[in-house]
C-alpha cells in the first residue's frame, strides 16, 4: 500500500469513526474500536462488537477471545501485525449485548469503507454477526464455517472466510477443534491465485464456492456505501 492509501484509513477513521454518533452506542461508549493491524493486509477478519476491555482501549481483540486470537494466527506463522482487525460495530453494546439490527445498518458503511480502502483477499467474520452481513445470507455459522466463498465488496472480489468466532469456542470448548481446522486452511486460501477458483475444501456443501458471487449484505444497495 502507498503511504496514501495507510494515510487514507487513518484520516477515514480521524473522520468519519471516532467521533462517529450514527447510533445510540455512542452515548455510553468509553471510545470508538475502529480495528487495527496491518492497513495493507491480504487477511482481514471481521468480529462482532467491542467487549469491556476493547471499549476501555480501543482496541479490537484484547480481552479472552484476543488471547485466543493471537494463539491461533501464530499457529498459522502469523500475527497481529500481518492482519487487520475490525468489528461489524465500532462502539461496545451495553452489557455486551447482540448488536441490533439498526446499530449495524448505522455502521456497516464504516465496514465497507475498511475493507475498500484495506483490500484484503481474505476476509474472515467471525461469528454469525459478521458472516451475515458480509455474506448477505441468513446461514448461521455452525453451517457455514470452514466454507470459502467468493465474494464481491462494492467492486471488491474477496474470500468470504466464515469461522467460529473464539468467544464462542471459550464457552464452547467442543469448538476448538473445528476452529483450528479451518484456521488451518487459511495459508492456502491466501497462496491462491486470486483468479483462479478457490481450493477445494474438505467440508463443501450447498452452497458451493462455484457459485456466482453475491453482492454482500442486502444487494445493490449498499454498494453506494463504498
Ligand atoms: N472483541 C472484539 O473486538 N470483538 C468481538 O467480537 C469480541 C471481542
Amino acid at each position: 500500500m502507498s503511504t496514501g492509501q495507510i494515510a487514507a484509513l487513518e484520516q477515514y477513521h480521524r473522520d468519519e469513526v471516532l467521533d462517529c454518533t450514527r447510533c445510540p452506542l455512542s452515548e455510553a461508549r468509553t471510545q470508538v474500536v475502529p480495528g487495527n493491524g496491518d492497513p495493507h493486509a491480504d487477511l482481514m477478519f471481521v468480529g462482532e462488537a467491542p467487549g469491556y476491555h476493547e471499549d476501555r482501549q480501543g482496541l479490537p481483540f484484547v480481552g479472552a477471545a484476543g488471547q485466543l486470537l493471537d494463539q491461533l494466527l501464530g499457529g498459522i506463522d502469523l500475527s497481529r501485525d500481518d492482519v487487520f482487525v475490525a468489528n461489524v460495530l465500532k462502539c461496545r453494546p451495553p452489557g455486551n449485548r447482540d448488536p441490533l439490527p439498526a446499530e449495524i445498518r448505522s455502521c456497516e458503511a464504516h465496514l465497507f469503507r475498511q475493507v475498500s480502502l484495506i483490500r484484503p483477499r481474505v476476509v474472515c467474520t467471525l461469528g454469525n454477526f459478521a458472516t451475515k452481513l458480509l455474506s448477505g445470507r441468513p446461514d448461521g455459522i455452525t453451517r457455514v464455517h470452514g466454507r470459502e466463498l467468493p465474494i464481491r465488496l462494492g467492486e471488491l472480489p474477496v474470500l468470504l472466510y466464515p469461522l467460529f468466532h473464539p468467544a464462542a469456542v471459550l464457552r464452547a470448548g467442543a469448538l476448538r477443534s473445528a476452529l483450528e481446522a479451518d484456521f488451518a486452511r487459511i495459508p492456502s486460501l491466501l497462496a491462491a491465485d486470486p483468479g483462479a477458483p478457490a481450493p477445494a475444501s474438505p467440508r463443501l456443501e450447498e452452497p458451493t464456492p462455484a457459485e456466482p458471487a453475491p453482492v454482500a449484505a442486502g444487494g445493490p444497495t449498499q454498494l453506494g456505501l463504498f
